[in-house]
């Protein structure tokens, strides 16, 4: 980006940074925890402070408070979900159904994303995007954008008018690609540390930059050095994708022939750390898992888009035996939803099918906490505990769902009946159902 276009870069004043005033809600709540297993109360009450916190969670009990009581039951109460890998500008291609990964990107997602050039269109489904993520009741977004400046500008514009907390990327992509979407590397960085210096930290760390190179693939050598420097210049959570198909895999290590497997590209870039989400890891072989647990990465296991695209399976004790963190992902639009549910769906299907054991609580946890740990967050967000900030939902149930397993079941699993109702940030409404 040169710096014209940076200048053409519109200064916005925050929507979202209007402050809370002290809440209370009394329902169902459900929320996984620090110390580990969840924490259930068939009648309970979340008091949130006038900055947005949780000040307490604990069960009903009559004529104890002053402020006024949002009484929200039958419904319950839950962390608001992290979805730890999605695509903005794939907003509008969910089912474009034409195969496996790499004829998929080919033939569905780099016709609509150089569309991403036309600032107009960017900026109209950056507000679909942060509809769709709010009404599906995820409180936390890591987003790639395209490979547009301007596009990712006006993401990020939609994300703080949202009121949502998210990490954002400008997608780097200087080779394999059609023309339209390619960004020389100098370009690239310098429009990356325009955005770095516009949004990252934006309204007190609700907003952040995420390094984004899109895979190795698509990256050069150089690209990828570049990025791994800027990440560690500024302190920068880092994402892409890694082992998520065979064939690109094959691919990846001939036009990447100094690694000595595809984890290792990043590697060798200074990409691999604690602040690095991998996406789908599902062809790891064991060297490469346990190298991604000696450098402490996390994995945004995104099981609806393996489904989809017929990548494989992920196989969740890998990553559990070896305590790595492991988020969620809805990977719009290789995932055919932004609701964070049907990504808890295909994952336990997949561990199913996989023959790997796991159950809704674990699930349920790593697309709230798991997501929060995965982005070193886990004392700010992703499950409802004094001290956090109070990012969090109500799921409305028929009045039959009672006890905690049935609860469950169906914040895990129950999208169709039992729909998110509220969503709040830092304790102020950003979206209620109608
Ligand atoms: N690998 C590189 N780009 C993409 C993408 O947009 N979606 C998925 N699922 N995998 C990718
Ligand atoms: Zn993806």
């Amino acid at each position: 980006m040169g710096s014209q276009e940076r200048r053409r870069l519109p200064m916005t004043t925050s929507a979202a940074a209007s402050s809370s005033t002290r809440i209370a809600l009394r329902g169902k709540v459900l929320t996984p925890t620090q110390a580990g297993p969840l924490r259930y109360l068939a009648d309970g009450l979340v008091v949130v402070d006038e900055r947005g916190k949780i000040a307490s969670v604990s069960p009903w009990s009559e004529g104890r408070l002053r402020l006024p009581v949002l009484d929200v039951r039958p419904a319950v109460i839950t962390p608001g979900f992290i979805d730890a890998h999605v695509h903005f500008p794939q907003t509008r291609i969910i089912g474009s159904a034409s195969g496996p990964l790499l004829r998929w990107l080919e033939s569905s997602v780099f016709p609509e994303e150089a569309k991403f050039r036309d600032v107009a269109y960017a900026s109209a489904v950056a507000r679909e995007f942060v509809h769709r993520l709010r009404s599906a009741g995820t409180t936390t977004a890591v987003a790639f954008s395209s490979s547009s400046p301007l596009a990712t500008q006006t993401l990020f514009e939609a994300l703080d008018e949202s009121g949502l907390r998210a990490f954002a990327g400008l997608t780097l992509m200087d080779q394999a690609c059609p023309e339209e979407l390619r960004v020389a590397r100098a370009e690239a960085i310098e429009a990356c540390e325009a955005l770095v210096a516009r949004w990252h930290g934006h309204d007190d760390g609700r907003l952040a930059f995420a390094v984004t190179p899109r895979f190795a693939l698509s990256c050069s050598r150089e690209m990828l050095r570049a990025a791994g420097d800027l990440a560690r210049r500024h302190r920068l959570r880092v994402q892409t994708h890694v082992s998520e198909n065979a064939r690109e895999g094959e691919e990846t290590l001939a036009a990447h022939p100094y690694a000595s497997s595809y984890l290792d590209v990043y590697d060798q870039a200074g990409l691999l750390g604690e602040q690095t989400i991998l996406a789908h890891s599902i062809h790891l072989s064991p060297r490469e898992w346990d190298r991604l647990a000696e450098a402490k990465g996390s994995v945004a296991h995104c099981p609806d888009s393996n489904f989809f695209l017929g990548s494989g399976r992920m196989r969740l004790s890998e990553a559990r035996d070896r305590g790595i963190r492991v988020a969620l992902g809805s990977d719009v639009a290789a995932g055919r939803s932004f609701d964070m549910r049907r990504a808890i769906a295909s994952a336990y299907d997949n561990a199913l099918c996989a023959s790997v054991e796991t159950s809704p609580a674990e699930l349920f946890a790593a697309a709230t906490l798991g997501g929060a740990r995965a982005l070193g967050l886990e004392t700010v967000t992703g499950s409802l505990e004094p001290g956090r900030s109070a990012d969090l939902v109500t799921i409305d149930l028929p009045g039959y769902v009672e006890g905690e397993d049935a609860v469950l079941a169906q914040v895990a699993f129950g999208s169709d009946v039992a729909p998110v109702s509220r969503v709040y940030v830092r304790g102020r409404l950003v979206h209620r159902a109608d």
